[in-house]
């Protein structure tokens, strides 16, 4: 694959202005097996190169390259997951550009939110650019685990716990939802696992038992953990175990 190409499918501009990157000596890369990073002889922006294992530099910042970009990002309170915010910043800007550059064949560019978050709730929210792979995982027959941490604004009590684990009818749906698995881990804390993600799923549910959220954070999708050392605002490529402990 010649690295003008590379450049491009990675989301960093038009073949010109890859092979323009390239042409100007602001390009360096390394294949798979290869220790150091080097650059390109005689500012060649055809210049082949295998794409398995390559990594590449640009401008000092170096990058995998990746056929599909899979992440995950600690989403902060007040942001939307949105491209056209409405009154908070939109979490595509805690990305870098190429992220978000990354030519697609359908008209959104670069990575989506899988499913998305109110603007006020923390935690994990996986993006990618395989349309195929947000399919499946906001497919409701595909039943991922959600874990949710949720901080109450009364008390709840055991016989609240309990109509959540069989079912409350929010207003605009007939078929009752219920929680996985719900934990109380003291009278303000609860700890909701949802395999649905209807529209403010969890803030409905617990409006449905007569008590309020707080504050909402999800720490876990399938067997994918929010690591302790993810700040809020950042982000992190997904390996292969991380995409298999997300499938179950
Ligand atoms: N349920 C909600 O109510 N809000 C979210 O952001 C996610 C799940």
């Amino acid at each position: 694959m010649q690295l003008q190409d590379v450049l491009f499918t990675q989301g960093f501009g038009t073949r010109r202005v890859c092979a323009g990157l390239i042409q100007q000596g602001l390009v360096q890369f390394r294949e798979a097996g290869r220790e150091h990073f080097q650059p390109v002889r005689g500012l060649r922006a055809d210049h082949d190169v295998d794409p398995q294992g390559l990594w590449f530099q640009v401008q000092g910042v170096a990058w995998p390259y990746a056929e599909r970009a899979y992440l995950m990002l600690h989403k902060p309170a007040g942001t939307e997951c949105s491209h056209k915010p409405g009154a908070h910043p939109s979490i595509y800007t805690l990305l870098p550009s190429p992220l978000r550059m990354r030519p697609q064949k359908s008209a959104v560019q670069g990575v989506q939110a899988v499913g998305r978050l109110d603007q006020d709730t923390t935690g994990l929210l996986l993006l990618t650019d395989d349309g195929q792979f947000i399919h499946r995982m906001s497919s409701p027959r595909h039943h991922v685990p959600k874990v949710y941490e949720v901080r109450l604004r009364h008390p709840l009590q055991e016989a609240q716990v309990r109509r959540l684990l069989d079912g409350v009818v929010l207003e605009d749906d007939p078929q009752p939802v219920r929680a996985a698995a719900c934990v109380l881990v003291d009278a303000l804390h609860l700890q909701l696992t949802l395999t649905e993600g209807k529209y403010h799923q969890v803030k409905r549910m617990i409006a449905a038992v007569g008590n309020r959220v707080e504050a909402l954070h999800r720490a876990r999708i399938g067997g994918l953990a929010l690591p302790a050392d993810l700040l809020p605002g950042q982000w992190r490529w997904l390996g292969d175990a991380d995409l298999a402990a997300v499938r179950g």
